[in-house]
């Protein structure tokens, strides 16, 4: 069983990333800490909170995280992060800061947590000091335009020095940037699979999808999704395995652009390609996902 602590700004993808960690037989979701991006700290533990108690889960920490709100991004993901979906209004957050519970669990399994960052860094990089087994990042447009800016995606954009000190930190980090999420992508028909899955959180999921949907279209062409968040879970839980993943030397500019730099203080593993399509993987885990209690 692989022990996993999801670091998150609940929005919609980041709510599949979750269902397709709770649809994973091996993995044990030990926390969950938020932090402002797609919505606020506060919004994306509300966010977080709801899905799990619509999956019927109890007993995993939701906690909020710490740092500066810069607005969301309601374009992409609805003015309450998850497509203007109404969620149960689920439990408590977790009393401590999302930091503090991270510090907690990591001195209760050191070097056993494999940490998924599907928002911006700002919550790791206060830690760069953690005992944890892997650190794996959706982030960052490495050979391929960004999403925000031309050459800056979302994540590493709303704090791109906190991404710049996670890239630097002393754990074996991956990156899952756009140049790999962007090419794996659901359509209607994924979509219309979802809601066929047969749980309130399923349905509820498939609800969400189409403000999502309705941001990608204009840009892609195509009524599709880029699956970033559960991308980068499916990474880090070994579930996707990358053909192409060089250990590059990165550094992360102001403006959250980023480029290879030789003589940048260390390298990162880089996922530019998958050695299969990702989507119908991220898919099935999901419908595999059952209220079911956790190992
Ligand atoms: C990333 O930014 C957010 O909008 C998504 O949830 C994802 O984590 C993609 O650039
Ligand atoms: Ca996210």
């Amino acid at each position: 069983v692989l022990k996993v602590y999801l670091d998150c700004d609940t929005g919609v993808d980041d709510a599949l990333a979750l269902a397709f960690l709770l649809g994973s037989p091996d993995v044990e979701l030990l926390g969950i800490g938020t932090v402002n991006g797609n919505t606020s700290a506060v919004q994306a533990a509300r966010n977080t909170l709801g899905l799990l108690d619509l999956a019927g889960i109890s007993g995993i920490p939701v906690a909020v995280g710490e740092g500066a709100y810069r607005g969301g991004a309601v374009g992409v993901h609805g003015g309450n992060g998850v497509g203007g979906v109404a969620l149960p209004a689920g439990g408590e957050p977790d009393p401590r800061t999302s930091v503090a519970l991270l510090r907690d669990l990591v001195r209760d399994n050191p070097g056993e947590i494999h940490v998924v960052a599907t928002g911006p860094c700002t919550n790791l990089a206060k830690v760069p000091d953690l005992d944890v087994a892997s650190v794996t990042v959706m982030g960052g447009a490495v050979r391929t335009p960004g999403n925000v800016t031309p050459r800056a995606e979302a994540n590493f954009r709303d704090d791109p020095q906190s991404a710049a000190t996670v890239l630097a930190a002393p754990w074996p980090v991956t990156l899952v940037p756009l140049d790999v999420t962007m090419r794996h992508r659901w359509t209607v028909a994924d979509q219309a699979a979802l809601r066929a899955g047969g749980t309130p959180l399923h349905e509820t999921l498939a609800d969400m999808l189409p403000v999502y949907f309705e941001s990608y279209e204009p840009r892609l062409g195509v009524r599709e999704i880029p699956l970033h968040d559960p991308l980068a879970a499916a990474v880090a839980v070994g579930a996707l395995t990358p053909s192409d993943a060089p250990q590059l030397p990165l550094r992360v500019d102001l403006e959250g652009a980023v480029r290879e730099d030789p003589s940048a203080a260390s390298s990162v593993r880089v996922v530019l390609a998958l050695s299969e399509p990702g989507a119908p993987v991220i898919l099935d885990r999901i419908l595999g996902f059952r209220s079911r209690p956790l190992p």
